[in-house]
């Protein structure tokens, strides 16, 4: 582990629809942080849906926006943050990350995935035909950055209950490590 981190927050990344917001909610109230999801907070700042900013200004675009915001959480404390899926494979987002946040990634199957996004229209890069083919694709472009996350942990057949239990203990064990929390 880098010798320059302070962490004190906690991200959580992964593949669309693997969890990441349903658990960071879970986790924040059993750490009493605070919870973040990065798509929430371009939304608000740009006053559009990700969707919108897709549509009108592009990916690229989107992508600075998500760059910016990393740049800014780095003064945050005690906040759980979920990130969109393709935040860490850009722009070295995920060394910034790790600067001041533990950083856990989910993992899901590509079959769990279409599962849980297959009734969802929120996400651009899956309006294709061929969702599943484009989950495949995606995750094998992004499995390399994923997997450079401090804690990988499998979410298939897993409760929530227990992928938290197995994150805490991993978070709680950096930060004791000699990671030290600012106050
Ligand atoms: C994206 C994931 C989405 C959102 C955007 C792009 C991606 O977030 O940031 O649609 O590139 O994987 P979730 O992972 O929260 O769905």
């Amino acid at each position: 582990m880098a010798s320059n981190r302070l962490i004190s927050n906690l991200s959580l990344t992964g593949f669309m629809g693997v969890g990441k917001s349903t658990l960071g909610r879970f986790l924040a109230n059993s750490l009493r942080y605070e919870f973040v999801d990065t798509d929430e907070l371009i939304e608000r700042k740009a006053g559009k849906t990700i969707t919108e900013i897709f549509a009108s200004e592009g990916e690229e675009h989107f992508r600075k926006l998500e760059h910016e915001l990393v740049n800014e959480m780095a003064n945050w404390n005690r906040m759980v943050i979920s990130t969109g899926g393709g935040l860490v494979t850009k722009n070295n987002n995920l060394d910034i990350l790790k600067t001041y946040s533990f950083v856990a990634c989910l993992w899901a199957s590509p079959e769990t995935i279409y599962h849980r996004v297959k009734r969802q229209q929120h996400r651009p890069l899956l309006q294709t035909e061929n969702p599943v083919e484009r989950i495949c694709q995606l995750l094998e472009q992004r499995a390399r950055f994923y997997k450079q996350s401090d804690y990988i942990v499998n979410t298939d057949n897993r409760p929530l209950r227990v992928v938290a239990q197995l994150i805490s203990k991993q978070f709680h064990e950096a930060v004791n490590k000699g990671n030290q929390q600012r106050p």
